[in-house]
C-alpha cells in the first residue's frame, strides 16, 4: 500500500485527479469507480477543471457506482444516482449512458445486488476505484464485521454512519435510510486500482487503523492491504495518528 501525504484536501484531490487523467490517457473508456460523500469532492473539482482546460478528453470514460441507498424515492436528490450524476457525471461532461449503478429501488433487492456484480464484470472491471472511509473504518458501506470476501449485497448502516450521513438530510437522523446495497469487499478488491482519500482529523484513527493496524473485519478499509495497487491519500490532519 502507498501513503501519500498532502497539505490538504485540494492537492489530494489535484494528485487523484492527474492520476485519473493519466489512466485517460492510456486507457480512454477507463471504468471509474466513484464513491460519494465529501470525500472525493475535490477530486471530482479538479478533474471537471482538467476536462473543462482541455487537459483531457473523459468523453469515453465510464462511470460506475460504489453503493446506493435502499428505498429513497427515485430521483431523490441525496440518492447515490442523483449525486454522481449532480456531482461527477454532468461536470465532465458526459450522459447518463455512460454511467451504471445498482438498482435501490428494486423490488427484489438480492437479485439487484447480483445483477450489478454481473454488470461489473460484463463492462470488463473497475480500473480505477475510488473511496472515502467511514470514521468507523467502512468503506463502501461495509461496515465493521463485514466479511472481507463479501460481494455486492444489502447492508444495514451503524448507527454512527446514519448520524454522520445526517448532514445530508438536513440534519435529520431519521430521514436517513437504514440499508444501502453496497459494492462488497471482495467486489472492491477486484478492481485494478485503489485510490482512498481521507481528509480531516476525524478520520485519523480509522486511516491509523487501515495502514498500521492489524488486517481485521472490525476495520473495512484495512483490506486495502491486500491489495497489490492500493493508493491511500491523506492530508495532514487525517494522517495524525499516524506513527
Ligand atoms: C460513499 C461511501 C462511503 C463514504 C464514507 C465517507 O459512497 O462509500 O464509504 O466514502 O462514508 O464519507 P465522507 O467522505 O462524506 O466523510
Amino acid at each position: 500500500m502507498e501513503v501519500v501525504i498532502v497539505p490538504d484536501a485540494r492537492a489530494g484531490g489535484e494528485l487523484i485527479a492527474q492520476s485519473i487523467v493519466d489512466l485517460l490517457g492510456s486507457k480512454p473508456d477507463a471504468l471509474l469507480g466513484v464513491a460519494t460523500g465529501s470525500s472525493p469532492l475535490p477530486i471530482y473539482q479538479a478533474l471537471a477543471a482538467k476536462v473543462a482546460a482541455g487537459e483531457v478528453d473523459a468523453s469515453q470514460a465510464r462511470i460506475c457506482q460504489l453503493d446506493e441507498y435502499v428505498g429513497l424515492p427515485a430521483g431523490h436528490p441525496e440518492s447515490y444516482r442523483a449525486t454522481v450524476l449532480r456531482e461527477v457525471v454532468e461536470p465532465l461532461g458526459l450522459t447518463e449512458a455512460s454511467f451504471f449503478g445498482p438498482d435501490g429501488s428494486a423490488e427484489d433487492v438480492q437479485a439487484a445486488c447480483e445483477a450489478y456484480d454481473r454488470a461489473l464484470g460484463e463492462a470488463g472491471g473497475v480500473d480505477l476505484q475510488l473511496l472515502g472511509i467511514g470514521t468507523d473504518g467502512h468503506i463502501g458501506f461495509n461496515e465493521p464485521c463485514s466479511s472481507l470476501a463479501s460481494r455486492t449485497r444489502i447492508k444495514t448502516l451503524t448507527q454512527q454512519t446514519i448520524d454522520d450521513n445526517a448532514r445530508f438530510f438536513d440534519g435529520d437522523t431519521a430521514q436517513v435510510p437504514r440499508h444501502v446495497i453496497t459494492q462488497g469487499i471482495g467486489t472492491i478488491l477486484d478492481a485494478r486500482h485503489l485510490v482512498l482519500l481521507a481528509t480531516g482529523e476525524g478520520k485519523a484513527e480509522a486511516v491509523a487503523q487501515t495502514v498500521e493496524g492489524p488486517l481485521s473485519a472490525l476495520v473495512p478499509a484495512s483490506a486495502l492491504q491486500l491489495h497489490p495497487h492500493a493508493t491511500v491519500v491523506v492530508d495532514e490532519a487525517a494522517a495524525s495518528k499516524l506513527k
